[in-house]
């Protein structure tokens, strides 16, 4: 292994698809992972392809240690910003608590996580990428989502940033805003509404392709904005939604469509 990549939230879901598929792709992968047992699993799955750090990507600790263990094992190329929470809650109500911790994580993790990539990148003279797990939060407005779509639309912003400001140096930062992807946060988010099933339906018919989508399906795109094959590629959110911030409004599809459905 000549590359080493740090992914935060490696214990599920997304996180742990794209820590998989960086693995196929010969990183050596430094997991950040807060939940003891989904971390341990992903050790013990992955072996010494992987070194998963136990804590919180709000401390800075964790984050820098995930930083050193990664050098120590090959340059650091690479680093995805993915873990956070869902909380939903408005502005008329508040829980400042939740709140905070919201922002905690998903958004100032991310920024101090991309702050330990550039200052990582710059010290070994690396011209690496970096790449920011979004949401269609960041770009559409979902009610009862106050904290979440505010903390993506900040992730996208500060993606175009570090591609604006370290782009002369090389380095390379984009951000994915998957649509409902069939993950533990999305199945708790599906549990705790009144009536699951048809949560589940509407989350899936949000999407034209009229279904949910699976972690692979965010890991293969992470993948590839990491990759050389993405060289010219910087400053972007791209959605990964099965085509569900194409349009701004759903209908049912045509006679001659649903007659041509295989
Ligand atoms: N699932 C979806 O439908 C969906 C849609 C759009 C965006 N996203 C985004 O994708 C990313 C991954 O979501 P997911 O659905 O895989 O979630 P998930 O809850 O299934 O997995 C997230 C993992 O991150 C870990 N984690 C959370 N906070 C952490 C912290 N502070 N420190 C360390 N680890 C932490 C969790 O323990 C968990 O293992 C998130 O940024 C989420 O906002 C998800």
């Amino acid at each position: 292994m000549n590359k080493s990549a740090v992914v935060t939230g490696v214990g599920s879901g997304i996180g742990r698809a794209i820590l998989k598929k960086l693995t196929e792709e010969d990183y050596f992968v430094v997991g950040i992972e807060k939940d003891l047992i989904s971390g341990k699993s992903v050790q013990t799955e992955y072996g010494n392809k992987v070194s998963v750090i136990i804590g919180d990507t709000c401390e800075e600790s964790i984050l820098k240690e995930a930083k050193d263990t990664a050098i120590a094992n090959a340059p650091l190329w690479s680093w995805v910003n993915n873990a956070a929470i869902a909380l939903s809650g408005n502005l008329h109500n508040p829980k400042r608590a939740e709140v905070e911790r919201l922002f905690d994580v998903n958004l100032q993790s991310v920024y101090w996580g991309c702050s330990e990539a550039i200052r990582a990148f710059i010290d070994q003279k690396i011209r690496g990428a970096i790449v920011n797990i979004s949401s269609i939060h960041g770009r559409s407005a979902f009610s009862g989502w106050a904290a979440y779509d505010s903390a993506k639309g900040g992730v996208d912003a500060l993606t175009r940033y570090i591609a604006v400001e370290y782009g002369p140096l090389g380095i390379r930062a984009n951000a994915i805003a998957p649509g409902a992807i069939r993950t533990e946060m999305l199945t708790r988010v599906i549990n705790e509404a009144a009536d699951p099933a048809k949560a589940e339906l509407e989350m899936s018919i949000l999407h034209p392709l009229e279904r949910l989508g699976e972690p692979h399906e965010i890991a293969d795109v992470a993948a590839f904005l990491l990759s050389s094959q993405s060289s010219f590629l910087s400053g972007q959110s791209i959605a990964v939604d099965g085509g569900a911030t194409a349009r701004c409004f759903r209908y049912d599809s045509s006679e001659e469509i649903n007659a041509l459905k295989f």
